[in-house]
């Protein structure tokens, strides 16, 4: 049995890097003893080499070439923790032709080149293994695909995306604004490189194409996420939430339902009662339905250095014990076998059902409620809650907000169209899902 350490190269040094490098010093003799192997990381490819990094450097080799890692035949397993698309799909190949092994964290490349990079993986006869891609610290693709594999998934809802979660928070509980809490998150390395990823629902919309891959046997479907971010949410929303005996939340939903499969992506009123509703800062929480196992919920820090490097160790040490094993007898990296993907219909966003919390600005006159709930009643929506603020004095404008009951979403966008039309009704009239029990 070969005993000599496996040497890694790093592609990328900065928060997950930094990270994996400490995680990897700081527990050299568990991850040795795990592994079987020691683990050395021997080399690391930046842009800019007399940047300090906050780890400790001194057994490693940095180079702004990245050849001098994907070309080094002494590298067996090649961490990709550069982020974005373009670069690391061109380096990550190169190094799966290498017949090195990979792991990354990188979210946007197996959403979007997942298929691509499996395949080439599996003709070379390499691992590819992305558990920090998705929830951070959060062991959610291990568990999804071999801690539940006797399961039928029926539903995945998470809360994936640790920044708008800290951002919700701070929000909520501090009062802080928007802009003041993103940069705090960009500073602790929570946020995305270009944070409008973030804060838009794409990171989120990348990791719910993964979990859906994995959890329903279908491919990486990333286009066909319907995607909305918390940018437009205001503290008023926020407090309204509370108000009403909810918490917002950024979640992603993927539903196996009689019309197809349901991808979506979109801030949401949580009943404070549900477990999810508690999930506050960075921390993330994936909830999945499954014929077996029930109701499961898997709850942890979804960002960081340390969290992060959790997941990416994990995975070095994955590798390393099987090196030796048949490329055949591995698990498939989207769980399913390769040629026995499901090709589901996708929900068009029109189709879903879900209640709604709706708000506006309306004149103070007598009649705007009537004229308002009869719009409602004329789409086939039933209202659970209104609520007309009136601010002490005279005011010309007042906030107005309801609750829906389920409908389907074509029958809300047909009433809000209606209502936007009022003369009495000012301004945009904003609308966010609530999420029920399921
Ligand atoms: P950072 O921006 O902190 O680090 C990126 C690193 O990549 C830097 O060291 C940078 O070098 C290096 N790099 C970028 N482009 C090049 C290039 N062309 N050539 C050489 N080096 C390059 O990113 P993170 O560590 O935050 O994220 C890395 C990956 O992990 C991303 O895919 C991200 O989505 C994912 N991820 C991040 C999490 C987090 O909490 N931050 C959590 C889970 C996943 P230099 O420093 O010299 O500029
Ligand atoms: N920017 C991501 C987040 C990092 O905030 O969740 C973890 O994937």
């Amino acid at each position: 049995m070969n005993s000599s350490p496996v040497k890694i190269g790093l592609l990328g040094l900065g928060t997950v890097g930094a990270g994996t490098v400490n995680v990897l010093a700081r527990n050299q003799d568990e991850i040795q003893r795990r592994a079987g192997r020691a683990i050395q990381c021997a080399k690391a490819c930046v842009q800019d080499v007399s940047k300090p990094r906050g780890c400790d450097l001194s057994a490693v080799q940095l180079t702004t070439n990245v050849h001098d890692i994907l070309d080094d035949p002494e590298i067996g397993v090649v961490v990709e923790l550069i982020g974005g698309e373009a670069t690391a799909r061109e380096w990550v190949l190169r190094a799966i032709r290498n017949k090195k092994h990979v792991v990354t964290a990188n979210k946007a490349l197996i959403a979007k080149h997942g298929q691509e990079i499996f395949s080439e993986a599996n003709k070379a006869g390499v691992m590819v293994a992305f558990e920090a891609a998705v929830a951070g610290g959060i062991p959610i693709i291990k568990t999804l695909r071999e801690g539940l594999a006797g399961n039928r998934v029926s539903r995945v809802t998470g809360i994936i995306n640790g920044t708008c979660n800290f951002i919700l928070t701070e929000m909520r509980e501090k009062g802080r604004d928007f802009t003041d809490v993103l940069q705090e998150a960009q500073q602790l390395g929570y946020a995305e490189a270009d944070p409008t990823f973030d804060i838009e629902g794409v990171d989120a919309a990348h990791k719910l194409t993964i979990l859906a891959a994995i959890a329903f046997g279908m491919p990486l479907l990333f286009d066909s996420v319907y995607t909305e971010g918390v940018s437009t949410v205001t503290a008023e929303d926020v407090a309204n939430a509370e108000s009403l005996g909810y918490r917002i939340k950024h979640l992603g939903i993927a539903s196996q339902t009689e019309k197809g499969v349901e991808l979506r992506v979109h801030p949401a009123l949580v009943p404070k009662q549900r477990l999810l509703a508690s999930v506050e800062g960075v921390m993330n929480a994936v909830e999945i339905q499954a014929d077996a196992v029930g109701e499961a919920l898997f709850y942890g820090p979804g960002a960081g250095a340390d969290p992060t490097a959790s997941a990416v160790v994990a995975d070095i040490v994955d590798v390393v014990r099987q090196l030796t094993a048949d490329p055949e007898n591995r698990v498939p990296h989207l769980a399913f076998q390769p040629d026995n993907l499901n090709h589901p219909a996708i929900v068009p966003m029109e189709e879903i059902e879900t209640a709604y919390y709706v708000y506006c600005l309306v004149s103070d006159q007598p009649g705007v409620l009537a004229d308002i709930t009869a719009i409602f009643a004329a789409h086939k929506i039933s209202i659970s809650a209104i609520e007309q603020h009136h601010a002490a004095g005279v005011q010309s404008q007042v906030p107005l907000m309801l609750l829906t009951k389920t409908t389907k979403e074509s029958n809300l966008q047909g009433a809000l169209k209606e209502m936007a039309d009022l003369e009495s009704v000012k301004g945009k009239v904003k609308r966010i899902r609530v999420e029920l029990e399921h």
